[in-house]
């Protein structure tokens, strides 16, 4: 089954997507508690995500935090793969076809794209978004667009 979307069906699931989680972290300031929440609906809201959630920047390196999916990889070195590359840039990344991407790691075999979103604090690197789809070419700049406002949100949440 194709779970190809038009970037104009997704804007409009964003767009109540980044209202849900403003909701949801609302007055709350428990960082794991809100990640999880947000991994929850982040995974929720769209059938192409195979794989929704995050990875803290901890002792200089990535290690799993809260997510939706598949078990994944728990550490990941900066520079490597499309997370670590990332971190290491601190700049978004768009993988389309991550079979090309040098270094990818397969925490999911069933991988096929992704999208990282580095998450900073005061130009500090706190965490990453990562996002998988288990088609080719499923992210767009729509995707990057919006899931940067989410990582604007989280952000907020880190001391
Ligand atoms: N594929 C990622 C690793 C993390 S998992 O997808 C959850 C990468 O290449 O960085």
């Amino acid at each position: 089954m194709s779970v190809f979307m038009k970037d104009s069906e997704k804007e409009k699931i964003y767009i109540s997507l980044v209202k849900e989680i403003r909701a949801l972290t609302d007055g709350e300031s428990d960082l794991i508690a809100n990640l999880s929440n947000i991994s929850a609906a982040l995974k929720r809201a769209f059938l192409f995500y195979s794989w929704a959630g995050f990875y803290f920047f901890k002792g200089g390196e990535l290690v799993l935090g809260p997510f939706q999916g598949k078990p994944a990889c728990i550490r990941i070195v900066l520079g490597r793969g499309v997370c670590g590359t990332c971190a290491d840039k601190k700049e978004a990344m768009i993988a389309r076809d991550v079979s090309k991407f040098p270094g990818h790691i397969a925490c999911d075999p069933g991988s096929k794209s992704e999208i990282v979103i580095p998450i900073l604090k005061n130009g500090d690197l706190k965490a990453i978004i990562d996002i998988d789809s288990y088609e080719t070419n499923s992210f767009s700049e729509i995707d990057k667009k919006y899931l940067q406002l989410v990582a604007d949100i989280c952000s907020n949440l880190f001391e």
